[in-house]
């Protein structure tokens, strides 16, 4: 495997999305006040559920930590129900116990859009460094909406979605309404800043671009292999989206 990269296999989707959600607990017993990146998508749900079971049970306090989310859709909001505003609250902010002053997003809505991809660069860097950021990975191998192609120095600006994006994301939205063309996203040069990364991917369909992000050959058109020049990244897949790997890559880190 390419230096710098951890990999963790898990038995199931769920296994996955458990250590997954362990990993996020235990930076915020540590520091209360860290910054946490966050991802939108179906494979985050399993996490953010568990995090909102430990918090139920009085476990976690996210009272003190800082949120900033990878990317928006361009022209969505919280008042539409495919908007990544809207997941996060369905899925993390409304369950815990954020302080929604200290959550963000991209607006979407932003009438100077380039404006607003500063602006968003901007806070992250005032925020400090983002302490742990969880990454999903697309079937492409984008993430956030880093497309293939994207420089890995890119930080937080407009960018055009690819037609697999928009089709992967289609179930979302509406029956007739068009998924939109264009989202806000750090860029890959952002999410390095991290100090750690964890990118889960779950599921048959993801297999080709983990297999092409942790073994292929580095580079734009795989965004996901950025992340073997940042020193501190972990893949948590399970048996399925690990399935393209060389089997000797992962046979040891499988647990039940
Ligand atoms: C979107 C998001 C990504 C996410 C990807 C995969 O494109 N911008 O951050 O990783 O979807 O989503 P899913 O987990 O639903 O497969």
């Amino acid at each position: 495997m390419s230096q710098g990269v951890a990999l963790i296999v898990l038995g199931t989707a769920a296994a996955a999305a458990a250590h997954v959600a362990q990993r996020i607990a235990d930076a915020v017993s540590r520091d209360p006040a860290t910054v946490l990146g966050l991802a939108t998508g179906g494979t985050m749900l399993p996490v953010y559920a568990l995090l909102a079971a430990a918090r139920q049970r009085g476990d976690l306090s996210f009272s003190a930590a800082t949120s900033f989310n990878l990317d928006e859709y361009v022209g969505l909001g919280l008042g539409h129900a495919a908007s990544f505003a809207a997941f996060m609250a369905g899925a993390l902010f409304g369950p815990v116990d954020f302080d929604p002053g200290r959550t963000h997003l991209p607006n979407g809505l932003a009438p100077d859009l380039m404006a607003e991809a500063a602006r968003y660069e901007a806070a992250i860097l005032a925020a400090g460094p983002i302490g742990l950021q969880l990454l999903g990975i697309g079937r492409n191998g984008h993430i956030g909406f880093n497309e293939p192609g994207t420089a890995f120095d890119s930080v937080t600006r407009v960018v055009r979605l690819s037609f697999s994006t928009r089709a992967a994301n289609r179930p979302f939205f509406p029956v007739g309404e068009a998924v939109p063309e264009q989202a806000l996203t750090m860029g890959i040069g952002t999410i390095l800043r991290a100090r750690e990364i964890v990118l889960l991917a779950t599921g048959a369909a993801k297999a080709v671009a983990v297999a092409q992000a942790i073994a292929g050959p580095a580079g734009p058109h795989s965004p996901a292999s950025a992340l073997r020049h940042h020193g501190a990244a972990t893949f948590v897949c399970d048996r399925a989206a690990a399935s393209r790997l060389d089997p000797r890559l992962w046979q040891r880190s499988v647990h039940a």
